[in-house]
């Protein structure tokens, strides 16, 4: 039984998390998809619990994912959920300088390592802080998030 630990800040999720974690629940047994408060990322958009919630409505048809929420090392929590792996989402060789950092450190300070898998190249340009930069100042983002993403997005601004 392999189980992997998907992390990220999802802050929203989108098409190219969800294409990851579709792959992933078809290669591995279980996928533990983790919302982490990113302290680095200042300008979020969603609350911890609405990022949960909608991770939960995305995920839903998939049997064998589950999601969790965490504030501190992503390596304390592959520990604690006992994943094999943590897997981690390539866009672009932009992607691989700092992923490969955190995969070494992750790896340094634990021994958990860390998978790569590649995006669609049709989805490669997706990434959560473009899409909040969009949606506040009213683009059109349908084509790259989930439908109850795209309902909470627009719900949000007509607040
Ligand atoms: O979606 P993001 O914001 O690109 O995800 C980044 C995330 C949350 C996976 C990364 O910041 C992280 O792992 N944070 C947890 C804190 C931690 O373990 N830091 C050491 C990483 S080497």
């Amino acid at each position: 039984m392999t189980r992997v630990l998907y992390p990220g800040s999802f802050d929203p999720v989108h098409n190219g998390h969800l294409e990851m974690v579709e792959t992933a629940a078809g290669l591995f047994d279980e996928v533990v998809v983790a919302a982490l408060i990113n302290p680095s990322k200042g300008d979020g958009l969603l609350a911890l619990e609405d990022r949960m919630a909608l991770l939960d409505e995305c995920f839903d048809h998939l049997d064998n994912v589950e999601t969790r929420k965490f504030d501190g090392l992503v390596v304390d929590l592959a520990v604690d959920v006992e994943a094999d792996f943590i897997i981690k989402g390539l866009r672009a060789v932009s992607d691989f300088e700092s992923e490969l950092q955190m995969a070494q450190m992750n790896a340094a300070i634990s021994g958990v390592q860390t998978l790569f898998l590649p995006t669609a190249t049709r989805r490669s340009f997706l990434a959560s802080r473009l899409i909040r930069e969009v949606v506040r100042l009213g683009g059109d983002v349908s084509d790259m998030v989930p439908e109850p993403v795209l309902r909470r997005l627009v719900g949000r601004l007509d607040r």
